[in-house]
């Protein structure tokens, strides 16, 4: 019996029901009511979408915007760029999609009253680099969360979701989504026609260099906790592209971004002894890589990799030669700005270190792998794509809609697309709700039927780690050990070690192996056993407890698909030390898995990748 017997369970019934309210949930809400003027629309959130996701803190640039009124780019040449920087795949009709509505997206943030910087010679938005304009956007998230919270019918904030609902008859038919309330602990169920899925990426799958006091910092929100990819892989959708985790070059230990230095402030990176070092290594690149080496701007995972060798080669620390650029006043307020905007903890590294930017170079280093679909990277489900340029077998239902039948997917949700970031997020949000509302108004009335059965197991297993820790706490042998629980922090130390030293993470300088591998396989497994007995002191550790179940799903897929493609496809991103080239003939492909819940069954394959620009 439950031992906390006064849970009630809330049930609420909804058409399109949006899981997690960043960009691309907001970005879905506000689009689903605009073609769905009388439906239920309802977003549940498990932070408040006030200040929830990647952009909780704000932003200092919009990384997605083409500029069409002004003729500065055409989503043709967005296809292009985000192809050459993933070396090659990426699905195209997707990216094009989404180029070709962006800007109207930017627009209407600005209608928001979210401020864009301005060319003062031009008036058109201030350029931080081709496809990037500058904004004041400490405020980004509440400017964008307002238009959200209108549209839709109801917002459930400080819900966390942990599974999705299956129809009573049709196993491949969503039927909604299964939560508790982090604050009071009461049971959610969520009964809809379509769901969309916008939980964003992951952050903690590979252990972070913040250790100590800076423990649980890393680049990519803390709060990014795989759920986008552990609901759908439970609930068996294709997902592509999961070995595609992203390193980036950042700011030494505040994990600041670099964009803005390199692109608007022409800032340049050097090695310890003031040389730039990226042009020695390209004749050793283009060895492992062919062609893809001469692509313009040179890929992501390229420019780390000159940095991974130039470290290796004991020429670091890497400095960002900050002072070289900031020779005025503006340029000064704009490097200050980029940090206090976005990532304040780089401002307080320089403020606890005495470094003043115009004297000073600052450290930069390759951060630790995350898992997402939004940037230099393509992680996630294998979406339906847009009915007028979608080659046939990228389609075979509503656009964004995953393999499973009503279940549609947006941001770092949804695989094969890069280089959408925040603006893109929400665009591909907006065409997410536009296609599950057409959707749902096709059904003429056929809703889904949850089934009871599985909402009563789930139920009782969603709040089993509170009852593991009441009855096994009286055995707690020394501080926070008890041998018969895992707290959600040891599971996710464990999980991050092993990921870290077999998967390819940052202290292996991003190598891994069949061997490597197959061993982190072994022990993901063990661990996989252990989380039958994760034990929650209260409500947040019980939050804990499930973000670490999506995390171990996520990982366990970035393993198997990184074992499953037998090259270094992204060397910079992380390298297949006994398949250490490129190989186009055998792997200009998207890698595919499908896992089945009842079985523990993993399949992987290949799908083909299409170039239609
Ligand atoms: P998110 O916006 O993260 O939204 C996911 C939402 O789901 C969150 O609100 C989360 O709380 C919620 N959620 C998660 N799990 C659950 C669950 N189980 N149940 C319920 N809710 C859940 N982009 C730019 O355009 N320009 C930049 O300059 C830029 N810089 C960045 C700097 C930093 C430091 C970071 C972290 C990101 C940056 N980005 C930038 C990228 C941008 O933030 C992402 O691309 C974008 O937010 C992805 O949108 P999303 O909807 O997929 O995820
Ligand atoms: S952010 O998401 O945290 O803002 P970051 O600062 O790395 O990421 O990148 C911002 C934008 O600039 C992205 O579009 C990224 O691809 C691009 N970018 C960063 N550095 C470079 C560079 N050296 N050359 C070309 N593009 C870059």
């Amino acid at each position: 019996m439950a031992l906390f017997s006064s849970r009630k369970t809330v049930v609420v019934d909804c058409d399109v029901l949006v899981i997690g309210g960043g960009f691309g949930g907001c970005g879905a809400a506000y689009e689903s009511r605009y073609w769905g003027r009388d439906l239920k629309i309802v977003v549940v959130e498990k932070a408040n979408i006030e200040r929830s996701g990647a952009v909780a803190h704000g932003l200092s640039a919009i990384n997605c915007y083409m500029g069409m009124q002004w003729g500065e780019n055409q989503p043709e040449d967005h296809v292009r760029y985000a192809r050459g920087d993933l070396m090659g795949l990426v699905r195209e009709d997707l990216i094009y999609d989404i180029a070709r509505h962006v800007d109207s997206t930017v627009h209407k943030f600005e209608e928001w009253g979210l401020p864009i910087m301005k060319d003062p010679q031009t008036g058109h938005y201030l350029r931080e680099g081709r496809w990037q304009i500058m904004i004041h956007g400490e405020s980004y998230k509440p400017i964008v969360a307002e238009a959200a919270a209108k549209s839709a019918t109801a917002v459930y904030n400080r819900i966390m979701v942990t599974h999705l609902l299956m129809d009573r008859k049709r196993p491949n038919r969503v039927a909604g989504a299964i939560g508790f309330n982090v604050r009071d602990g009461h049971c959610h169920v969520f009964r809809a026609k379509a769901v969309i899925v916008a939980a964003g990426g992951a952050s903690h799958i590979f252990r972070p260099r913040a250790i100590g006091e800076g423990t649980g910092r890393t680049w990519y929100a803390p709060w990014s906790s795989a759920s986008a990819y552990g609901l759908l892989i439970e609930a068996g959708a294709k997902m592509v592209q999961m070995e595609n985790r992203i390193v980036l070059a950042r700011f030494k230990d505040g994990y600041g971004p670099v964009g803005a230095w390199f692109l608007l402030l022409k800032a340049y990176a050097t090695n310890a002894y003031g040389e730039k070092y990226e042009e020695a290594w390209f004749d050793a690149t283009k060895a492992l890589v062919g062609a893809y080496a001469d692509v313009k701007p040179m890929p992501t995972c390229l420019r780390n990799h000159a940095m991974i060798e130039e470290m290796k080669a004991g020429r670091g620390p890497i400095y960002m030669q900050t002072q070289a650029c900031l020779d005025t006043k503006e340029k000064e307020d704009i490097g200050w700005e980029d940090f206090l905007d976005m990532t304040v903890g780089q401002a307080v590294v320089w403020a606890s270190q005495n470094i003043d930017p115009k004297e000073r170079a600052s450290e930069l280093i390759t951060s630790e792998p995350y898992v997402m679909g939004s940037h230099a990277t393509c992680s996630g489900a294998w979406a339906s794509g847009p009915e007028d340029c979608a080659p046939a077998d990228y389609q075979w239902g509503y656009n964004r809609m995953t393999t499973i039948e009503g279940l549609f997917g947006a941001g770092d949700t949804i695989g094969g697309s890069a280089h959408k970031f925040s603006s893109g997020s929400f665009t591909e949000g907006r065409i997410a709700g536009k296609s599950a509302v057409r959707y749902v108004m096709d059904l003429n009335g056929a809703a889904p039927a949850a089934d009871a059965a599985q909402i009563e197991r789930l139920a009782a297993m969603i709040f089993r780690p509170l009852d593991t820790y009441r009855i096994n706490r009286n055995e707690i042998v020394a501080g926070t050990v008890a041998p018969g629980y895992l707290l959600p922090l040891h599971g996710l130390q464990r999980l991050e070690k092993l990921m870290d030293e077999y998967v390819g993470g940052y202290s292996t300088f991003y190598v891994t192996s069949e061997p490597l591998l197959e061993r982190g396989l072994e022990l993901l497994a063990m661990l996989k056993e252990d989380l039958a007995h994760l034990g929650a002191e209260d409500l947040h550790q019980l939050q804990r407890a499930w973000e670490l179940q999506h995390r171990v799903l996520t990982a366990e897929a970035v393993a198997r698909h990184t074992l499953f493609r037998r090259e270094t496809r992204w060397p910079g991103y992380y390298y297949r030390a006994d398949h250490p080239r490129l190989d186009d003939a055998e792997w200009h492909v998207f890698t595919a898995s499908e896992f089945d819940a009842k079985t523990g069954d993993w399949r992987l394959g290949k799908l083909p990748v299409h170039h239609i620009v």
